[in-house]
Parts: structure tokens; sequence; C-alpha cells
């Protein structure tokens, strides 16, 4: 087949990228239950991330749901298009040497192996977010369970559509035991050796 992409092998790659950045690029890929506490932590590594000198973006429902993703709803199918999507949209980040703070229920073994299969395991880091149904639902913070109990919303993970968790994630984080600032703690303490910047053959 002809290469009608011819650019692609003028681009700067990852290394260049990660060199002048000064890190090495991972997804930190937060799994769990709405109302886990998925993004409170998300954004509480972004900013432990970036006090330590690291360059991050944050994918989570309010931006990815609100713009590149607007058209999907939560059946199975669209929540593996918006998972698809996200991957794609993550490994854009990773060969920008950006680190890519994801923050997504994704919900399903098969759905997370998407993601898993357009990211490449060895550049994921893996973070269940570890609460009980009735934690979250009790902590209801966007009042989504009561109305989805009330038949208000349908397919809503957990009630009427499933979540199996994760069988070999890189973190547990049980938000009933921790506090946000010790989850986050315990997070940066197995992402910063992984991000940091070694020196190529010093690794
Ligand atoms: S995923 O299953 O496709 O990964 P995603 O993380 O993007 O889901 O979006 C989940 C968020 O959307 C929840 O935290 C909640 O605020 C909201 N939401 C609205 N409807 C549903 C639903 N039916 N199931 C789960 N979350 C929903």
């Amino acid at each position: 087949m002809p290469d009608i992409h011819p650019c692609f092998n003028q681009l700067l790659g990852r290394r260049d990228k990660e060199a002048m950045l000064k890190q090495h690029a991972r997804v930190i890929w937060f799994t769990g239950l709405s109302g886990s506490g998925k993004s409170t932590i998300a954004c509480g590594l972004e900013r432990e991330l970036a006090q330590q000198g690291f360059f991050t973006q944050v994918l989570d429902g309010d931006n990815i749901r609100t713009g590149i993703n607007n058209n999907l709803g939560f059946s199975e199918a669209d929540r593996l298009e918006n998972i698809r999507r996200i991957s794609e949209v993550s490994k854009l980040f990773l060969d920008c040497g950006v680190i890519c703070i994801n923050s997504f229920v994704s919900p399903t073994k098969e759905i997370r192996r998407v993601a898993h299969d357009i990211i490449g395991r060895e550049n994921l880091i893996e973070v269940y977010v570890k609460a009980s149904l009735e934690t979250c639902e009790k902590r209801d913070t966007k009042g989504l369970y009561r109305k989805a109990r009330a038949g208000k919303i349908r397919d809503f993970t957990g009630i009427d559509s499933p979540f199996e968790a994760p069988e070999n994630p890189d973190i547990i984080l049980d938000t009933e035991r921790y506090s946000v600032e010790e989850c986050v703690r315990m997070c940066a303490e197995v992402v910063v050796p992984v991000v940091s910047w070694k020196v190529e053959g010093k690794r």
C-alpha cells in the first residue's frame, strides 16, 4: 500500500518530547463507581504532580462527555465508544510526553480491555477507586442515585447496569477507609517514581 500519510515519519517522537518535558508519559486511569471519589482524587493528583513539576492533563466526564463525546449516552455500545475515543485521545497525549489522568467509570472488563489494547498496558497505571455501592449511594454527590432508583435515569452503573471490579489494578484506593489526601499521597507514591525523568540508558 502506498504511504498516504508521509508526514508521520517526520514528526518528533514521544522520546524527544519526554526529554523536552523531563518526564516519562503515562496514562493514570481511575476506574470505579459514580461517587467513589475518582475525579476528586484525580484532581488532587494533578495538583500534587504539578507541585513537583510534572505536566499533566485530566480527562473526565465533564470535559469529555460535554465535548468530543457529547453524542454518546450510557448504553453498553456508547460506553464502549466513549472509552475507545478517550483511549485514542490519551494516546495522543502520551505521544506528546504528557501525563494523562483519566477518571471514568469504565465499568466492565471488556471496556477496560479496549483501553488497555489502544494505550498499551505498559503505558497505563490502572487505579481502582473502591467504595461499595451502598456508600456511593449514601454520598450521592450528584443526586443521580436517587434519580436512578426513582426510574428517572436508566442504565445507571451499579443500579441497572453492571460494574465489574478490575482484576489486576496497579493501585487500589479504598475511599471508605482513607481520606482524599491519603489516597492522593498513596497514588503519588506509585506514580512519581514511574514518571520521573531518567536519562536514557540509566533507567
Ligand atoms: S463510562 O461508563 O462511559 O465510563 P463516564 O465515566 O464517562 O461513564 O460517565 C459517568 C458519569 O456520568 C457519572 O459519574 C455520572 O455523573 C454521569 N452519569 C449519567 N448517567 C449515568 C449512567 N446511566 N450511568 C453512569 N453514570 C452516569
